[in-house]
């Protein structure tokens, strides 16, 4: 009788500890799914104008997503989503060529992010900016 008992005892705290183990480690997973909160969505993101170089690209975070603000050659700014429109993958900025790849189905888009080739149906988002004390406020 006191050996079901200890029995018992035992596999609950067995379950206790396995039941605590699969929370644990499906936490993250759910973060990492779920989405952002609401209140991340109006942050706005600002970038020293010399962090840009003419041709180049910096990639940051914006509304909880990657987004890249770009110096075209001549000195144009955009500011666009990096989020492919195709299946969510980070696009790549081919500097030499000017232009985004995506590294997961080959989707190219130009600097300002219209569709050139590949899968994805439309263009990436253009994000707001303005340059303001070689400041760009993004957002
Ligand atoms: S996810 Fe970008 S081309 Fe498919």
């Amino acid at each position: 009788m006191e050996n079901a008992g200890r029995r018992r005892f035992l596999t609950l705290c067995l379950g206790g500890v396995a039941a605590a183990g699969a929370a644990a480690g499906a936490w993250p997973v759910f973060r990492y799914l779920a989405p952002r909160a609401a209140g991340d969505s109006g942050a706005k993101v600002k970038i020293p104008e010399k962090d840009v170089p003419e041709g180049g690209a910096k990639f940051f975070e914006f509304a909880g997503a990657s987004a890249v603000l770009i110096r075209k050659r001549g000195g144009e700014l955009a500011a666009l989503s990096a989020v492919c429109t195709h299946l969510g993958c980070i696009v790549q900025w081919q500097r030499e060529k000017q232009e985004f790849l995506c590294p997961c189905h080959a989707g190219r888009f130009t600097a300002e992010g219209a569709v050139i080739s590949g899968p994805p149906p439309k263009a990436l988002e253009k994000l707001p900016f303005t340059v303001a004390d070689g400041t760009v406020t993004i957002g």
